[in-house]
């Protein structure tokens, strides 16, 4: 019977990282997999994660099942971190996922169940593996123009054109910040239309949120989600705690399903609830119950508040350096653009045979949309990278 599967395309992201592991030569670069990494290269745990798993251990009884939503608190935390005080709890329907892209899988699927002919509006271009999902599940994409590759901003009328296409029964699938992979994103008044946009087409909106605090701030990066949950009758919200505090490993992601009328809470809460139990019953606890203690302890959140503030602004700092050195490099504004990104991600804009150029003559590793991360730099990389894209004609 397996004789009848087909070979599938490798994930381009994860085939990067193999290939880089596996090239011998020293000095490499890996500009590629989405991880967060210091300035020696390492992925730290945090100093707050590390405590609460200290404390996890000495104080946890039982690893006895919980709910099939997982830990109520737990989401009750997670809510409160992405929408503030946006939406009333009562309106909010959520489950603990294995991580963000368990909750984008969840998220397509309580879709599909509503609507099985609804059509995705996904920005191109987006998170290759929102693509690979949504066929893998037979859903029906339309992307719509995001990212201007002259100005390597987004190209907010052409989104906005495309936008109006949606209808009542689709799905508009955004990122909340950060985007990914291009680094470019909308300011508040941009965010302000496409709700309004919204209300006018009816279609819902879905928000990825997976890098909160790695753009403008904790808050900064929640707003256009906050916009978004608070002015339209429905919205589904993927969050995933992966990189914002860094257990990537551990699974750990929130689905959540607001609903202005607080009646249809039940119903969201139990579909979400089933969803759960048929793909994989209870979801993972660890990383969840991290997140928890972090979040609910003032201390520990504290703590955990300032390093990931540390980390933002180190990729803050390589951003503007990179720029620089570009601008030093290639003596013209070019590049501009990258002080302006925000999040882990900057899209380039060059041609595959670059990126295979910078991988093959300069051991730099980039994803083949140009896309590199941020956080793969530290001061001693950053004028080799900036040299190296000058040299093969970015
Ligand atoms: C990325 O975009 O590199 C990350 O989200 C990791 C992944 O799973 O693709």
């Amino acid at each position: 019977m397996f004789e009848t599967l087909k070979e599938q395309p490798a994930d381009k992201i994860l085939a990067l990282m193999q290939t880089f592991r596996e090239d011998p030569r020293e000095g490499k670069i890996d500009l590629g997999v989405g991880v967060y990494k210091d300035a020696s290269g390492n992925t730290p745990i945090m100093r707050a994660v590390k405590a609460a798993e200290k404390q996890l251990w000495e104080t946890e009884t039982t690893k006895a099942y919980t709910g099939l939503a997982g830990d109520p608190a737990f989401a009750d935390a997670m809510i409160a971190l992405v929408l503030g005080d946006a939406v009333p709890r009562a309106n909010v329907a959520a489950v603990a996922t294995p991580g963000g892209t368990g909750a984008v899988r969840q998220g397509f699927d309580m879709v599909r169940m509503a609507n099985p002919s609804a059509k995705i509006f996904v920005s191109n271009p987006t998170w290759p593996n929102h693509l690979s999902i949504l066929k893998h599940m037979g859903m029906t994409m339309v992307p719509y123009r995001y990212f201007d590759e002259d100005s390597r901003g987004v190209d907010f009328d052409g989104m906005m054109a495309d936008l109006a296409q949606a209808g009542p029964g689709d799905i508009v699938l955004v990122h909340g910040c950060c985007h990914n992979p291009t680094g470019a994103n909308l300011n508040m008044t941009e965010w302000q239309a496409v709700v309004d946009l919204l209300n006018k087409t009816g279609a819902t909106p879905m928000v990825d949120i997976a890098y909160q605090g790695f753009g403008d701030g904790l808050d900064e990066d929640a707003a256009a989600t906050r916009l978004i949950a608070s002015s339209v009758p429905e919205t589904i919200i993927a969050a995933s705690c992966s990189k914002n505090f860094g257990i990537y490993r551990e699974r750990t992601g929130l689905l959540m399903a607001v609903s202005q009328n607080s009646a249809a809470h039940k119903l969201n809460q139990g579909t979400l609830a089933y969803l759960n139990r048929q793909n994989y019953s209870f979801p993972p606890d660890h990383g969840a119950r991290l997140v928890t203690m972090v979040l609910t302890d003032d201390a520990l959140r504290m703590d955990w508040m300032a390093e990931l503030e540390e980390v933002r602004n180190s990729m803050l700092g390589l951003r503007d350096l990179l720029a620089s050195e570009l601008q030093r490099a290639s003596g013209s504004d070019r590049f501009g653009f990258i002080a302006q990104h925000r999040g882990m991600f900057s899209r380039l804009g060059a041609s595959t045979d670059k990126v295979d150029k910078l991988r093959e003559d300069h051991a730099i590793y980039l994803v083949g949309d140009s896309r590199l991360n941020i956080a793969g730099l530290n001061k001693e990389t950053v004028p080799i990278l900036a040299k190296a894209i000058v040299e093969v004609g970015i």
